[in-house]
């Protein structure tokens, strides 16, 4: 089993528009003893209430989001370059069809109660704060409500207290 280290948020060195936005993430979450897992490209790490938090927005046919909804906590896990194709398929197909996280060959294990991967590189226990679903009538920016939402299926905004980040020990 890989050995993960704790470090404190301020100690985590790598730029979040890199980790999430180039290299992406998985969102992990547990339901009745399974566990569903999704690619996302779109979030953030930050301060909200006084805590570290991170927020994910996930769109309400994402089977993941059962899973986040029927939790009280999800991890984010990060990994090596060598992983984007298998997170290419993370990404593209549903676990309603395939039992997509055995033919992508990664490994469940517990931190913190909570689901996460032995091959993740960074692992982020969230606990979940506050969801709300994006309301049109909110956004300035009408074009990005077009362009995204042409079938009006509008993200749920999860904002969650960052509880722990482990890294991988070389
Ligand atoms: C690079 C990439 C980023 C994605 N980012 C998100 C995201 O932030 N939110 C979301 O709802 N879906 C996102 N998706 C789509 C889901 O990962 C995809 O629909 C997935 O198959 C859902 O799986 P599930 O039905 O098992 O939950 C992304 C897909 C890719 C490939």
């Amino acid at each position: 089993m890989s050995k993960f280290i704790e470090i404190k948020p301020e100690e985590l060195n790598q730029s979040p528009f890199k980790l999430i936005g180039k290299e992406w993430m998985l969102i992990t979450a547990e339901k009745d003893n399974k566990v569903n897992t999704m690619t996302a490209s779109w979030g953030g790490f930050g301060v909200m209430w006084g805590k570290n938090v991170a927020y994910i927005v996930i769109r309400p046919q994402r089977y993941t989001k059962e899973f986040v909804d029927n939790s009280s906590k999800f991890s984010l896990t990060f990994f090596n370059e060598s992983f984007k194709k298998q997170l290419g398929y993370l990404g593209t197909v549903s676990g309603k069809d395939e039992d997509k996280i055995a033919k992508a060959n990664l490994t469940i294990s517990h931190l913190e109660d909570t689901p996460h991967f032995e091959e993740s590189k960074l692992t982020v226990i969230c606990k979940k704060l506050y969801a709300q679903d994006f309301d049109p009538k909110c956004f300035i920016s009408k074009d990005d409500d077009e362009k995204w939402y042409p079938e009006k299926d509008y993200h749920t905004l999860y904002v969650a207290e960052v509880e722990k980040i482990f890294i991988k020990e070389e």
